[in-house]
């Protein structure tokens, strides 16, 4: 199997990216931050504080998650409901990153990552996939962008869903995630030794055609 993947911070254009290189050569999109956020989303309405490792530990085997592909998007269930459309929120976010600090929320969802680059062709995004769960990726990026485009991109977004928040609001909270993610002790967001920098900050279809070029000399 063919399995890329693609890490950096929130906003940096993963997701966009990701979704295009699928589409181009045909692989399934795996959306890991989904699942983090899936879990975030079961630890915020329990009403569990999501700074304490013991009870959100604690919770986890309650949590039925089911990944399903329709139309090439990937739909997360949450004991039995598509909570796909719900998990897009600030306080999702902020749930996801402090709960994915802790090493049993990771081990949690390892296996699931892993299989799914085992039995498809698969261009998987996140923070820890070409340092933890695919180090043996065939290709491995970790995106980059200015934080003010990385701000602009994620309010639109955010906007679009109908929260009303400014850039500056934006640029603040994901800085903060971003430290929390980047400086934790398990799995923290960095890049692997061999991965890729791609640098997003500009026009997004010079980034893809970058991409593609790099995927087609590494893939017969
Ligand atoms: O990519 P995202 O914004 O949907 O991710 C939500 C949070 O989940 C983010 O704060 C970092 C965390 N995450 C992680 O720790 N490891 C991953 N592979 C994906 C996301």
């Amino acid at each position: 199997m063919i399995n890329i993947a693609i890490d950096g911070p929130s906003g940096s254009g993963k997701s966009t990216l990701a979704k295009a290189l699928a589409k181009k050569f045909g692989f399934s999109y795996v959306d890991t931050g989904a699942m983090y956020r899936t879990i975030g989303l079961y630890i915020l309405r329990t009403g569990t504080d999501p700074h304490d490792e013991a009870v959100v530990t604690a919770r986890l085997p309650e949590i039925k998650m089911d990944i399903e592909f329709a139309d090439g998007v990937q739909h997360m269930f949450l004991c039995g409901e598509d909570v796909t459309g719900l998990i897009r929120t600030s306080e999702i976010a902020d749930y996801a990153s402090a709960t994915s600090k802790m090493g049993a929320v990771r081990a949690f969802l390892l296996d699931v990552q892993r299989d799914m680059a085992k039995k498809n062709n698969v261009i998987m995004d996140g923070r820890d996939i070409g340092t933890v769960i695919l180090p043996d990726a065939d290709v491995k990026f970790f995106m980059t962008a200015s934080d003010e485009a990385r701000a602009v991109r994620r309010q639109a977004e955010l906007e679009e869903k109908g929260e009303k928040v400014t850039v500056e609001e934006v640029r603040k909270a994901l800085s903060a995630r971003d430290e929390q993610d980047r400086t934790r002790n398990i799995a923290p967001a960095v890049p692997a030794e061999d991965a890729i920098m791609l640098d997003n900050s500009g026009s997004f279809e010079e980034t893809l055609d970058r991409a593609v070029k790099i995927i087609e000399s590494r893939i017969k």
